[in-house]
């Protein structure tokens, strides 16, 4: 059975990425959340240690939940390429290294891929909800397209100018916020949370 939060209520965004939060920011928008973000709380941004999406965004929400008292909403995401077995997937924010250079990382995601034929490559978002004592509702959305180079579009955050998603001839670096949310990863694992917790 599925837990659900009221119109007007309190809600942690448990992120510190500003690209997410302006994205979840603008997915809660309509529904009359008293949003409030992780770092505005003053709340530390916990270590990722979850091999999967779905338990790291279970330790950052729990984290948020706990420590605020609120209900959370957190994120894990990353960019997965078919012909790198997935990568970087889990690891995408960690293949930007500690300066978050995000150049860097497409770079080595198009050099690992060398003359690889093969470009598919896909998003992934799970968002998870969490509540102080400890109950949490977990959503899976995914948007498949393929890579491409060189990186294209100066708009989103992370790996969104080297993605072109299928039946799409811009990158998500080249769409506008509201292009961009209209279909991606994230919009689709909210959709779910949409129907499943609020209102
Ligand atoms: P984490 O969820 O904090 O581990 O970070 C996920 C990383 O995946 C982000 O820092 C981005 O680099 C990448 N990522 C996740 N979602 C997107 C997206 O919508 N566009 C581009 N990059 C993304």
């Amino acid at each position: 059975m599925s837990r659900r939060l009221a119109r007007g209520e309190r809600l942690v965004v448990a992120s510190h990425n500003k690209g997410k939060l302006a994205e979840i920011d603008e997915l809660l928008a309509p529904l009359g959340m008293d949003v409030v973000s992780a770092g505005a709380l003053g709340l530390a941004e916990p270590d990722e240690p979850a091999p999967d999406f779905v338990g790291n965004a279970r330790i950052k929400a729990l984290a948020a939940a706990t420590a605020s008292g609120l209900p959370a909403l957190a994120d894990d995401s990353g960019f997965c390429v078919a012909a790198l077995g997935g990568a970087p997937g889990v690891l995408s924010a960690r293949w930007a290294g500690p300066s978050r250079d995000f150049g860097a990382a497409m770079a080595r995601v198009n050099d690992e891929l060398a003359e690889a034929i093969d470009r598919r490559a896909w998003f992934v978002s799970v968002l998870c909800l969490a509540w102080p004592d400890g109950h949490t509702q977990t959503f899976m959305g995914r948007e498949a397209g393929h890579a491409v180079w060189p990186p294209r579009g100066a708009n989103g955050f992370g790996y969104d100018a080297m993605f072109v998603p299928t039946g799409g001839v811009k990158t998500f670096g080249e769409m506008s916020a509201a292009e961009k949310n209209a279909s991606n990863h994230r919009a689709r694992a909210f959709a779910q949370i949409l129907v499943a917790c609020f209102g």
